[in-house]
């Protein structure tokens, strides 16, 4: 006779508490994840694979999992959507991975790389259609139009991004606009949808969003600093890429002003003019360091992520709330 090994629930107000409350249905949107990765032209489920196999977070699904629970979901609608979250997460990466050049993604070999851009283009291409399909499904037009929406912003967010590369003059509400279009607008969406399909009141639906865009925000300010402070190895992706694709993300932007005319020059060579070296970047990283680009840019994330578990205030404090103040708290203070 098998013996069951009991299971170890996390304590309560961790994420992984929250993966632990959502166990059975994030088992559900991965096997959706899967079936719906198939097609009969081969190098669709295998550059797929590759990504989908590397694993993620996965903290978008579980976004819409969480909030379709706190607001007392039932069926399965909130399982296609978190699917189809995941699919407009994963078809930006590939997206994203072109456009930016990287080379590492979830700690292996950028698709590109290994298929070509064209392919990577092509497939993300194919994981947005499949997200479609999954939301007409749900039969839910309000979901629909949120995450169609979401997909838009995305869009939106990543050409103002491309247009204002290597532009020492972006401000900071300009930056701003930039990580709520490209990050946090899905993060809200995916939220948002989850409590439509859970027959939530507008109030609850507006204060998940709420509560979405501030982790969104939060969530993206992190990984900005992670950029400066983190490693490849943890990461997953390389350290220094925003430096080195002439980003001028919130650490960088910071660390300009706050040299001012004394490093002017070589903000205009490396970033301006996009004529770097190594040491360029090693340079930059303790500029950014020394002036307090990095601490600046946490503490406006856990700001963001404080207004994040504020909006949640209307719901009562049950264990999906209380998890999903830990998702604020880590947000901010991961290391990948
Ligand atoms: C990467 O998002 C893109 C950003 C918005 C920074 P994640 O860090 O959530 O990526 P995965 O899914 O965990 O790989
Ligand atoms: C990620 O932007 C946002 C989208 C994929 C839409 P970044 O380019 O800043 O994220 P990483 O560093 O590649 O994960
Ligand atoms: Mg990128
Ligand atoms: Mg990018």
């Amino acid at each position: 006779m098998e013996v069951a090994t009991a299971q170890r629930l996390e304590p309560e107000g961790s994420v992984q508490h929250l993966f632990d409350l959502s166990t059975v249905d994030m088992a559900g949107v991965d096997s959706l994840i899967h079936d719906r990765l198939q097609s009969d032209v081969p190098l669709i489920p295998a550059l797929g694979d590759h990504l989908v196999e590397a694993g993620g977070k996965r903290l978008r699904p579980l976004l819409t999992v969480a909030a379709a629970r706190l607001c007392g979901a039932r069926g399965d609608a909130h399982r296609k959507l978190a699917a189809a979250v995941e699919f407009i997460h994963t078809a930006t990466l590939l997206h994203d991975d072109v456009v930016d050049g990287s080379q590492l993604r979830r700690g292996k070999v950028a698709a590109h790389l290994i298929w070509g851009g064209s392919a990577s283009v092509l497939v993300g291409d194919f994981l947005f259609a499949r997200a479609f399909e999954l939301m007409v499904e749900t039969g839910s037009l309000q979901a629909l139009g949120i995450l169609a929406r979401a997909s838009r912003v995305i869009a939106e967010g990543e050409v103002l991004q491309l247009t204002r590369a290597h532009d020492l003059q972006l401000d900071q509400a300009t930056y701003l606009e930039i990580i709520r279009g490209k990050t946090a607008e899905l993060f809200a969406a995916a939220a948002e949808a989850g409590a439509v399909v859970s027959g939530a009141t507008a109030g609850q639906i507006a204060a998940v969003a709420a509560y979405g865009l501030k982790l969104g925000l939060a969530f993206q300010l992190a990984d900005d600093a992670l950029d400066y402070g983190g490693t490849s190895e943890t990461l997953g992706k390389n350290a220094g890429d925003d430096f080195r694709e002439g980003k001028v993300t919130l650490p960088l932007l910071l660390a300009i002003q706050r040299t001012g005319a004394q490093e002017a020059a070589f903000w205009e060579r490396t970033v301006g003019q996009h004529e770097q070296s190594e040491a360029d970047f090693r340079r930059a990283r303790d500029l950014i360091a020394s002036t307090g680009g990095i601490a600046s840019t946490l503490a406006l994330a856990h700001e963001y992520a404080e207004e994040a578990k504020t909006a949640l205030q209307i719901f009562p404090r049950d264990e999906w709330r209380v998890s999903l103040e830990a998702l604020a708290d880590f947000a901010v203070d991961r290391a990948a």
